[in-house]
């Protein structure tokens, strides 16, 4: 693996959109059994530094199964507006199921798109919010993705990105994990990258950032103005 800057090169992505869409169609249906449960608490962490208040337009970009999207629903209230967007239908299905379950369907709704081209319009939301998307695109990609999120955000407005890090000592689980995922990319397809850094190199400014381990795995929390 080479350097950049004396830190250790993220690992390159080689599959493509349709295959990223096929797979998470492919796992909609039981996504909440094999990862979405064990992510909770990261999530968690990352909803409490969007602080979603009653009455804001929030979007959650790669909203997967939607347990982000309902939280957000919750909190900006009757008068407030969340939007999920995913590329995978079956997601979009999963999601609005869940939506519609907790009643929230006035104020939430689904969208099916790619993260690198949203179909939303500029500067239509308060806030962004993306828990283990970013780190599921291609080294070029992550600052088209950054840059789509910055777009549909008002400017002044808050983007929090949850991602695996690759910032750090390595520890011995994060080693593991990469072998594995170099080893089989379609399973374990999201890999560890400097996400704090992609946000600040895409020109926000980073206004905290906290750092969890997730089964050994370090995960960064990143809040950035947009
Ligand atoms: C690892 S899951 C995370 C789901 C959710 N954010 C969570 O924390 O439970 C990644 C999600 O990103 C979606 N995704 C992958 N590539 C995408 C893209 N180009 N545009 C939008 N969503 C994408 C997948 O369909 C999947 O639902």
């Amino acid at each position: 693996m080479g350097a950049v800057s004396g830190r250790p090169e993220i690992a390159r992505v080689w599959t493509t959109t349709a295959d990223t869409r096929a797979r998470y169609d492919r796992i909609s249906r039981y996504y909440e059994f094999i990862e979405g449960v064990w992510e909770r608490p990261v999530r968690r962490i990352g909803l409490n530094a969007l602080s979603a208040a009653p009455g804001e337009s929030l979007i959650e970009v790669g909203c997967g199964p939607g347990y982000a999207l309902v939280d957000i629903a919750r909190a900006v209230g009757q008068n407030g507006r969340a939007v999920g967007v995913d590329l995978a239908d079956g997601m979009c299905r999963v999601a609005r199921w869940r939506v519609i379950r907790r009643r929230l369907s006035q104020r939430a709704g689904l969208v099916q798109g790619d993260a690198s081209r949203l179909p939303l319009a500029s500067g239509s939301f308060g806030g962004a919010f993306m828990s283990f998307v970013l780190e599921l695109f291609d080294t070029p990609q992550i600052p088209l993705v950054l840059a789509e999120c910055q777009r549909v955000v008002r400017p002044g407005g808050r983007l929090v990105v949850a991602s695996l890090s690759k910032e750090g000592p390595e520890p011995p689980m994060r080693r593991l994990y990469e072998q594995g995922h170099a080893r089989f990319p379609r399973l374990l397809d999201c890999r560890p990258i400097y996400a704090a850094r992609a946000v600040r190199e895409a020109g926000m400014e980073v206004t905290s950032v906290r750092t969890v381990s997730l089964w050994g795995l370090p995960v960064e929390v990143v809040r950035a103005r947009t």
